[in-house]
């Protein structure tokens, strides 16, 4: 009987569908950590799942390039931003590839077709009223000559004083606040005190989207929950958004206002665009049929919560004006937790993706988000003893377990043909019919619910193997033909769990692959293996062992706090920093360098970054702040020797007055005080 080896395949399989899909834009300035996986493996598996049910998928994404924070990155780093975005991007194309995330296109917003589309949609915008200009009067710092957004301001809370905090609101007491009010305030770029300066702004005006935002809101584009947080905001009344930003800003001029740049959060949904339009001139793909107002192709954004405004607010209703499609649906996720707890770089749980890939499977981490992940807005917690558990028990212990104690007993145990009948079709039964359960599991981002569907089909399998005993009836004269049978139906069961498998453990289902000569295919009916020849079996996994999880939470723990690691060339060597200038002699003898013993060294309240050092020249006592407390603890500093500019003009700084400097060589991977061979003396000149 037909059916009781295949299974009626959902109807959406065999309705192919035109999908795009992105995930949100990790910002061009630091690394990607744990907590980004969160949603690039939810929609990497989402996305391999539409594409095994024969859909037509595109996931694009694009490192989000612009604005102050990169721009002020580069600056300190010493590169140009364009050189510091194109690090960032290779290194971020790395990380995601060694995680097994598939994009069919990653881009940068710093890219042409982003900057044709960004003008395209603000002319437009401008054309139909939707561009209001107004003046803003904003805090400023006269020494960068910068406008300065809240964060980069700091100083005392005006309710309970607390020193140093930032321009909006008070860790200490909790009050919130405008910048103005601080006390004592001053530009965290410069110390220099902000001042308040006039200047013209360009607003998006969103409340006249207000009854649209309001339907669509409630059209099945977010869930219920979100929508509910969103009519919080549509019923006190939208504000006009403010989407430009004064020069020096790294951006997109805005066509016909010199000087002024678009807010990098206007061009970065943008780049979503922008990236599929890169993507369709490579693969000679329609753009407009997936971003015309009436298109039927799909379109799914997955994001954190922390960006809804922007992706079920202004995106939609700046695609509404501009005519182009909205999307069919927000994606929206929690944050991660580590151990119960929010990521902390002190506990070593702070945890970059390579820190993770020097130490385990990217496997592990993606069977373990898609156990725990749901449609909702939880936060997802990765416990890193549950995570062990958890990998060894279900992928090791039960997955993998079913085809090692198979696969032996077929042929020579070095590959054979599986029997021509099933032994149980009941247990095959059993296993087909999740499928379509599964599969609308997967369709509706419940990955932790098919998991569980699939292992509940695991642990039946090893139990019926566990039964079976083939080992034993291997031992038995006669009993081949039964040892076979049970096998392959193991075989079979194994199959179609890797199958069930595939979007999450996309290597692994490869593997599986090669093993059972076949390609696991699940855009038609599934139909079992029977006399059909497999190859030799090669263990599929290890097991996740506590001693790599220590090693990767110790090297978390230590690395520098800056994310950017130093310059790599195309081949992977380092390169040197550009040299600076020649200098004449007569600049070199203009340097007074000294030996300087530190006698004392503290941390400074108030800076993550600063050592206060107390430096003995022989005689003479100096202070000198020095940013070397990401490498060094100030106890290990003390008694040391090491050099400095003795001559170099004191410097008032915020915590108090810099009288020299020591060197140190360093970048982003750490910091090298310099120390004289022993028997040089404090005092001593260095020539
Ligand atoms: O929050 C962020 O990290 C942003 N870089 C996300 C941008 S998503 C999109 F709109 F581009
Ligand atoms: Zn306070």
């Amino acid at each position: 009987m037909a059916s009781s080896t295949t299974c009626s395949i959902a109807a959406a399989a065999n309705q192919p569908r035109r999908i795009l899909v992105t995930s949100a834009l990790p910002y061009a300035n630091g690394a990607i950590h744990l907590g980004h996986l969160v949603e690039y493996i939810q929609t990497d598996i989402w996305v391999r799942f539409q594409k095994l049910r024969g859909h037509e998928c595109y996931y694009v994404c694009a490192d989000d390039a612009h604005g102050t924070a990169i721009m002020l990155k580069a600056e300190e780093l010493g590169l140009t931003p364009e050189a510091l975005i194109e690090r960032v991007n290779a290194e971020h194309r790395a990380d995601f590839a060694s995680f097994l995330i598939e994009f069919d296109n990653y881009h940068s917003t710093h890219a042409p077709e982003n900057r044709a589309l960004s003008e395209t949609i603000y002319r437009r915008l401008r054309a139909n009223g939707h561009i209001a200009t107004r003046s803003v009067t904003q805090p400023y710092d006269p020494e960068k000559g910068l406008f300065l957004a809240d964060r980069y301001i700091k100083g005392n809370c005006p309710r309970c004083k607390a020193p140093d905090q930032y321009g909006d609101n008070c860790e200490a007491c909790g009050a919130t606040y405008s910048p103005t009010e601080l006390l004592d305030a001053r530009s965290v770029i410069s110390g220099a005190t902000p001042v308040l300066l006039e200047s013209i702004h360009y607003f998006f005006t969103l409340p006249a989207f207000t009854d649209f935002l309001k339907a669509w809101t409630r059209a099945g584009h977010v869930a219920e929950e979100i929508a509910n947080k969103l009519s919080e905001w549509l019923d006190g009344g939208l504000q006009e958004w403010d989407i430009s930003r004064d020069a020096p800003y790294f951006g997109f001029e805005i066509p016909d206002a010199p000087g002024k740049y678009f807010y990098v959060w206007l061009d970065a949904p943008i780049g979503y665009m922008a990236s599929f339009k890169n993507l369709c001139a490579r693969n000679k793909l329609d753009f407009d049929a997936f971003w015309k107002r009436d298109s039927t192709a799909e379109l799914y954004h997955f994001i954190g919560k922390d960006i809804v405004n922007f992706h079920a607010l202004f995106w939609p209703a700046m695609l509404e004006s501009a005519g182009f499609r909205t999307p069919d649906k927000i994606c929206v996720h929690g944050f991660l937790t580590v151990n119960g707890k929010k990521m902390s770089k002190s506990r070593g749980t702070f945890i970059n993706a390579r820190a993770y890939l020097d130490q385990l499977n990217p496997e592990y981490l993606r069977y373990y988000f898609a156990a725990k992940l749901s449609a909702g807005i939880d936060d997802l917690d990765l416990n890193l003893d549950d995570f062990t558990q958890r990998v060894n028990s279900d992928l090791v212990g039960k997955l993998v377990n079913i085809a090692s104690r198979c696969a032996r007993f077929i042929g020579d145990g070095k590959g054979g043909v599986l029997a021509t009948e099933l032994a149980e079709p009941e247990l095959w039964q059993r296993a087909l019919g999740i499928a379509d359960s599964v599969a609308a599991h997967y369709e509706s981002r419940e990955f932790g619910k098919a998991m569980r569907e699939i292992m509940a089909i695991a642990d039946a399998a090893n139990e019926y193997i566990a039964t079976q005993e083939p080992w034993k009836l291997a031992k038995q004269p006669g009993r081949e033909a039964d040892v076979l049978g049970i096998c392959s139906l193991g075989i079979n069961l194994f199959r179609i769990l890797m199958l069930y498998l595939k979007p999450v453990l996309p290597r692994m289902a490869q593997q599986a692959e090669q093993f059972l000569n076949d390609e696991l295919r699940w855009d038609g009916a599934i139909a079992p293996l029977l006399g059909h020849r497999i190859a030799a079996f090669t263990p599929l996994m290890q097991r996740v062992e506590k001693k790599q999880i220590d090693a990767m939470l110790a090297a978390s723990a230590a690395e520098p706090p800056a994310a950017v690691s130093p310059a790599v060339t195309e081949t992977g060597s380092p390169t040197m920093e550009p040299l600076a200038a020649q200098i004449d002699f007569d600049d070199f003898t203009k340097l007074d360098l000294r030996i300087a013993r530190i006698v004392a060294a503290r941390a400074v309240e108030g800076s993550d970054k600063l050592l206060q050092l107390t430096l003995d020249l022989g005689g003479e006592t100096r202070t000198v702040f020095s940013g070397i407390r990401a490498s060094y603890r100030p106890e290990d500093l003390e008694g040391r020797l090491t050099v400095m500019v003795a001559n170099l003009a004191p410097r008032k700084m915020r915590f108090g007055l810099s009288e020299g400097m020591v060197l140190a060589a360093g970048d982003d991977n750490g910091i090298y005080l310099l120390a004289p061979d022993s028997g040089a003396q404090p005092g001593q000149r260095v020539t």
